[in-house]
């Protein structure tokens, strides 16, 4: 394997997330057992995770970083890429090593995998006791339950109204500053490699009122940002009669108004001027310049926007079945910069070597970046995921060789374009909120600005969850780097 090779299965987005995997920090109020999680994938995974410390806490379990004190082991996993899956196949090998000698020892597969491979994981490989799909995390208690009493706990049960609304999640790994909301779960889009409208079932939004909530709750407890997540964002919509709430007896026009995300921003926003709210993903058919309007009209929605593109090639994107073309995506690009500027960060999720995507078409990929000039992208090739539509239609064509080779052109062009627009900073006056210490100096801490890159600053006179005005000094293609101008400026 090359070394270009090698750094691409590094840079390369959600697998580097699942190399790197978090496992759940300690939290001891004396209960009787041990929960240990670990997670990957997508960011709605970890945000599950919490959730379903929270159901386990009220079961009796704390949770514990370390699984050799642990009662119950539980992945919290991902298919979206064969190489997520094998990283899992890999932990659990680990994991029943272990049980060998520690047979009372529970291990469950949660999340995606559970979803696609169901009673498989069980009954053929026998390589774990419980298998919960990501709708059926009220149903752990009794399935771990079951599996102490020798019986397997099966639940992979999609449902079209579960949003764990009433669930206040247990903040695992948390700085105290940061915190992911889940607002909607599901995705009815049906794009032809993707696995997750399988395992994660059809797409329903959660309570406003419950994601306020939490969010002030947040506030309240001293956090300083948070972070709205949804496969598609954009498409988020509630309202009492779509979420199959009763009228309560009230008149048709008594009837409260849809929420729709440009509404729920806005309502996020007005938690309090000194909370950040950021969101992801946005999807390119679905977002609004009504959402555009609300990020400009209030300063704590963080100017930045995921905008997905995964090819820049109308016919590969038609086999995609993203039902927009390049100029439609052009187009939206056109409209972010004029309502939002410059400025406003966008970033976006490559796939090269779809199924017969050619040379010219990988190209259009590379000339799209050059026209958006992304600050960041996660690149990846194309894995063929079992039962998507495009496993059943299209041949799996480009050998993995040219995938590679295509992918590592796109990470070469994202790379100089990431250092362009970070060198469009220097010499400007941004304000950052302190998140936590740089992983290379004990001296520096880190910060983001409203784009979501991250700002080294020297750490003295400086707290966790700080704003901070600062002028950037320098770069790199990751990051920037300031000096301190004022602390906690008057926003
Ligand atoms: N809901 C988001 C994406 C969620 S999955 C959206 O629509 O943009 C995250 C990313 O994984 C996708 O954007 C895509 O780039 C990548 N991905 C999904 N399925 C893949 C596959 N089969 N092979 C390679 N990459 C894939
Ligand atoms: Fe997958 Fe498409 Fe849904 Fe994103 S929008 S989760 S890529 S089906
Ligand atoms: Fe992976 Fe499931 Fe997220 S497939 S990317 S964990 S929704």
């Amino acid at each position: 394997m090359s070394n270009l090779i090698k750094d691409i299965d590094i840079i390369s987005g959600e697998e580097a997330v699942a190399a790197d995997f978090k496992t759940t920090t300690e939290e001891n109020t004396g209960k009787a057992k041990k929960l240990y999680i670990e997670s990957y994938g997508c960011q709605m995974n970890f945000s599950d995770s919490e959730i379903v410390a929270s159901i386990m806490k009220e079961n009796g379990f704390d949770t514990t970083s370390d699984f050799s004190q642990a009662d119950v082991v539980f992945l919290n996993t991902c298919s979206i890429r064969e190489k997520a899956e094998q990283t899992v196949r890999h932990r659990l090998n680990h994991f029943n090593a272990i049980k060998k000698n520690k047979p009372e020892m529970t291990i469950g597969v949660l999340g995606c995998m559970a979803e696609r491979l169901k009673e498989k994981l069980l009954e053929e490989e026998k390589i774990v006791d419980v298998v919960v799909g990501p709708d059926a995390y009220r149903d752990l208690p009794n399935l771990v339950n079951a599996a102490e009493d020798g019986r397997k706990g099966v639940n992979t049960f999609l449902s079209r109204e579960e949003t764990y609304a009433d669930i206040a999640p247990v903040r695992l790994n948390s700085n105290g500053v940061t915190a992911f909301i889940s607002i909607m779960r599901g995705c009815d889009n049906m794009c032809s490699f993707c696995v997750v409208p399988f395992t994660r079932g059809r797409e329903r939004s959660r309570d406003p009122h419950s994601i306020v909530a939490e969010a002030r709750d947040l506030f309240e407890k001293g956090y300083r940002e948070v972070t709205l997540l949804g496969q598609n964002v954009d498409s988020y919509k509630w309202s009492p009669e779509e979420n199959n709430k009763a009228r309560l007896n009230k008149k048709e026009e008594e009837v409260s108004d849809i929420v729709n995300f440009a509404n729920l921003l806005e309502m996020v926003a007005l938690v309090d001027p000194n909370l950040r709210v950021r969101f992801s993903t946005s999807h390119p058919k679905d977002i609004t310049d009504d959402v555009l309007y609300t990020m400009k009209k209030y300063d704590n929605i963080c100017k930045y926007i995921h905008l997905p593109v995964q090819s820049g090639n109308s016919r590969v994107l038609e086999l995609m079945n993203r039902t927009y073309d390049r100029e439609w995506y052009l187009d939206r690009v056109r409209a972010i910069r004029e309502i939002l500027g410059e400025e406003c960060g966008i970033s976006s999720d490559m796939i090269a070597g779809f199924c017969t995507e050619t040379e010219e078409e990988h190209q259009d990929t590379l000339s799209l970046m050059d026209i958006v000039k992304y600050d960041f992208s996660y690149m990846f090739f194309y894995s063929e995921r079992p039962g998507t539509l495009a496993a059943k239609k299209y041949e799996d064509d480009i050998p993995l060789d040219v995938k590679k080779r295509r992918l590592a052109e796109i990470i070469e062009k994202q790379t100089q374009l990431s250092l362009d627009r970070n060198n469009l900073d220097v010499g400007k006056e941004q304000l950052i909120l302190i998140e936590g210490t740089s992983k290379k100096s004990s001296e520096e801490f880190k910060g983001r600005n409203s784009a979501n890159k991250v700002v080294i600053v020297p750490s003295a006179g400086l707290k966790m969850g700080d704003y901070v005005k600062v002028k950037i000094t320098g770069c790199s293609a990751a990051t920037l780097f300031g000096e301190v101008l004022e602390i906690n400026p008057a926003l």
